[in-house]
């Protein structure tokens, strides 16, 4: 396991999302209310930025084909089924706060 500050709070307001790589890995946070989860951050469907989605409460929506992943666990709550495949489940991640860092387990 990787431990790696990636944002302070104030980077990153509720409702917002960002981008991260982690030893090579895309990572996406997000700001569900003032509460910070971290999950993959390429798309299992067809490789889109996740971070580029939308967001729902604790679901984050891929802004190519829609699939709908729930943060807390990574999850697919619903997606395509096409050429491209089957959306599957991503990787959630331990997320930390303290002093005002954001802190991403990896
Ligand atoms: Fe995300 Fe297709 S790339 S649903």
């Amino acid at each position: 396991m990787v431990k790696m500050m990636v944002c302070l709070t104030s980077d990153l307001l509720p409702g917002k999302m960002i981008s991260v790589e982690i030893l090579g890995h895309s990572v996406v946070v997000a700001n569900v209310d003032g509460e910070f989860y971290a999950m993959d951050g390429i798309c299992s469907h067809g490789l889109a930025d996740l971070a580029r989605g939308r967001l729902d409460g604790f679901i984050l929506e891929c802004p190519r084909h829609y699939a709908r992943y729930d943060l807390r666990d990574g999850r697919v709550v619903s997606g395509p089924v096409d050429a491209e495949g089957i959306a599957r489940d991503l990787r959630s991640y331990p997320v930390t706060v303290d002093r005002g860092c954001v802190t991403v387990d990896v």
